[in-house]
């Protein structure tokens, strides 16, 4: 996983057609990750229908079988997990392997962090350039220890701490993970451990938590929201159905977009209110997304979405709903490219350490495609074609990260010469199928 032995795979979509059909998009990542850890954490059998079976996901089932759990694929989509219980945590034989998946490791270190154990965790290139620091910090004032790669990253040995010290921690940066890593400390520490967030975050550990039987409270506080873990929890099995990705989903809705006549419908979308910030965006810049058949699914708000080709405009997105879509800015940079008018985003600092830094790669990309945008050093200014094709005709380098790879696929849907994203292979940790999905909906390859 952490080095792909295989050739970089190339890819240039185009459509001269509208985009049309009816698809589901696979299942959320992040709530895949969660239903893995907190099944292995469970005693007893959990069921997870629609889990994600990407590489990011299996990073994580392969290291949660490394400490104890038992965990099977019964057939597509359908796990069966049978945890070791709270605290049950075993100490595993060998470096866990987290691929390209900061969320596997953050939030397994925040697992490792309360239990009697010394693990080593490492990853591909992307992976260990990205900050551990903003969990070592929490987790090491709760009792763990580390010993780290230059810089706090990987690859990176910890020991946990049992019992490990409640902590309150006033997040410093609006991050799901670090929340989420410091409440997984949580559950195996005595008392109460409370993480306080100034922006909300995706809150699927919360949700899903109190559906394990966790004591899970939160409280709006002058600082922000505070959201406690009574630790030394018991974990109740569950069965979970994962609905689909809305970080997914994002590539066909902005293809949809902006690809003229098109209409697609994307079923069984998760809606969180904590992570549909695109498409309240979209909305405003003009977009027509009907939600549809909404309903709840596994303790997540899930809907259909009909989307209609559009002709959007550019808009000065407010960076207070940074956190709500913070996956989904390259894929909204396309869509600013087609639009009319300027498209201003800031406040996202945070999309400098993802996979890649997403603002300078997709600055350096668009622009390569013919598309002029204005790097700022915390957001992007994205000048509108006005309705016209971007000219395209350019390789650009995805630099493996999966999100980076689809929005160049996708631009290359409205361009006038083809766009080639340089390889495709980082596609599989979070959208297997990616380029089938879109090939049914009416794109092609180029000889
Ligand atoms: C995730 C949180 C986000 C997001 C990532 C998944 C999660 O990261 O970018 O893809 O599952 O908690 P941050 O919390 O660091 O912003």
């Amino acid at each position: 996983m952490t080095a792909p032995p295989s050739a970089p795979e190339p890819l240039s979509l185009r459509a001269d057609t509208p985009l049309r059909g009816t698809v589901s998009v696979p299942g959320d990542k992040s709530i895949s990750h969660r239903a893995l850890m907190f099944g292995a954490l469970a005693v007893g059998e959990t069921v997870i229908d629609g889990l994600l079976e990407g590489e990011d996901v299996h990073a994580t089932a392969a290291a949660l079988r490394a400490m104890g759990a038992d965990i099977v694929c019964e057939e597509a989509g359908r796990w069966r997990v049978w945890g070791v219980g709270v605290g049950g945590l075993l100490q595993p034989a060998t470096a866990l392997d987290m691929g390209n998946s900061g969320t596997s490791t953050r939030l397994l270190m925040g697992l490792v962090a309360s239990h009697p154990v010394t693990a080593t965790f490492v990853g591909d290139a992307s992976l260990s350039a990205r900050p551990m620091g903003r969990v070592t910090k929490p987790l090491g004032l709760m009792g763990a220890s580390f010993a780290t790669a230059p810089g706090g990253r990987l690859p990176l040995t910890m020991t946990g701490r049992c019992p490990a010290v409640p902590l309150r921690y006033a997040l410093p940066v609006a991050s799901a993970q670090v929340k989420s890593a410091v409440l997984l400390a949580g559950l195996n520490t005595p008392g109460r451990t409370v993480v306080v967030e100034r922006e909300p975050t995706r809150d699927h550990s919360e949700r899903m938590l109190r559906g394990f039987g966790a004591e899970i409270t939160i409280d709006d506080t002058p600082d922000g929201r505070a959201i406690g873990v009574m630790g030394e929890a018991e974990l109740r099995p569950q069965a979970i159905t994962v609905p689909g990705d809305i970080s997914s989903a994002a590539f066909l809705i902005v293809a949809a977009l902006i690809v003229p006549g098109s209409r697609v419908t994307l079923t069984g979308v998760g809606v969180n209110p904590t992570r549909d910030g695109l498409l309240r965006v979209l909305e405003r810049m003009g977009a027509d997304i009907v939600r549809t058949n909404e309903r709840e699914v596994g303790g997540e708000p899930v809907a259909d979405l009909i989307v209609t080709a559009s002709d959007l405009t550019g808009i000065e997105v407010p960076p207070e709903v940074a956190p709500r879509m913070i996956d989904e800015y390259p894929a909204l940079f396309v869509a600013a490219a087609l639009a009319h008018g300027t498209t201003t985003m800031r406040g996202l600092a945070e999309l400098r350490v993802k996979e890649s830094d997403r603002i300078a790669v997709m600055a350096a990309g668009l622009a390569a495609c013919g598309v002029a945008v204005e790097e700022l050093p915390d957001g992007l200014v994205v000048h509108g074609r006005g309705g016209d094709p971007v000219p395209g005709g350019a390789t650009v380098a995805a630099r493996l990260d999966h999100r980076i790879a689809m929005s160049f696929a996708v631009l290359g849907l409205r361009s006038t010469a083809a766009v080639t994203v340089d390889d495709t292979r980082p596609i599989a940790t979070s959208f297997p199928g990616f380029v089938d999905l879109m090939r049914s909906l009416g794109a092609y390859s180029p000889e």
